[in-house]
């Protein structure tokens, strides 16, 4: 009895430890590989083997990714800065919503829900899947696949200069992943990117 009362207990508390924001580290905005060389090593990969990402890392790459490098402008362009892309973390653990402005984590949903991402074969050990969701209220659906396509090359490059795995993946599970994200009506997911760690 005192057994089945601790692992209620232990779940109760592991649930809360993950049911919050993840503050991230400050980016890391100097090294990395030479561009070149970056550039030379881009390319997309598949087969990942499972480890977690550490928080400095998934830091680094959300804010290469799309975070702010000037007050109110970001590492990729936009159509007339409509800043009309966001994105989102999908892992084992959960799923949340990158909060560029104030670069952190905001909790969705505790839990694993990388079944919506679809082609398990490559999400289920990447480290953790970024999806780039599209505000159709601030642009339209082809000047949101221009963003997600700067986003996307971002991560690619972050991962060639960290020595990650990635691939853009524009194959998810259409109606799933949306209720997953808790999306609304104007947002739509354009491009899924899964990040992992290679042999
Ligand atoms: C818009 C877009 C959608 C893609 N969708 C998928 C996908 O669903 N699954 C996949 O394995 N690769 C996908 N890819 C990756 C391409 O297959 C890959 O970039 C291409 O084969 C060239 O290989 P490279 O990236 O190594 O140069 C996609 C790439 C882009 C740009």
């Amino acid at each position: 009895m005192k057994k089945v009362l601790l692992s209620f207990v232990l779940l109760f508390f592991a649930s809360i430890m993950y049911a919050q924001d993840i503050n991230l580290l400050p980016p890391v905005k100097t090294g990395g590989k030479p561009f070149f060389e970056a550039v030379n090593e881009r390319h997309s990969e598949r087969l990942f083997i499972k480890r977690e990402m550490p928080l400095q890392t998934l830091s680094n790459l959300l804010w290469v990714a799309n975070g702010f490098n000037r007050s109110d402008r970001r590492t990729v362009p936009t159509g007339s800065n409509k800043q009309e892309t966001e994105l989102y973390v999908v892992c084992d653990t959960g799923v949340y919503f990158y909060d560029a402005k104030q670069h952190l984590l905001k909790f969705i949903a505790h839990g694993d829900f990388r079944i919506a991402l679809g082609q398990p074969h490559i999400s289920d050990n990447a480290a953790i899947s970024v999806v780039m969701v599209a505000d159709l209220d601030k642009a339209s659906v082809e000047s949101a696949r221009f963003s997600a396509g700067y986003i996307s090359q971002n991560i690619y490059l972050f991962a060639a200069s960290e020595g990650l795995g990635t691939v853009a993946r524009g194959s998810f599970l259409k109606d799933q992943l949306p209720k997953v994200l808790q999306l609304k009506q104007n947002q739509s997911v354009i491009l899924v990117q899964p990040v992992g760690y290679l042999k």
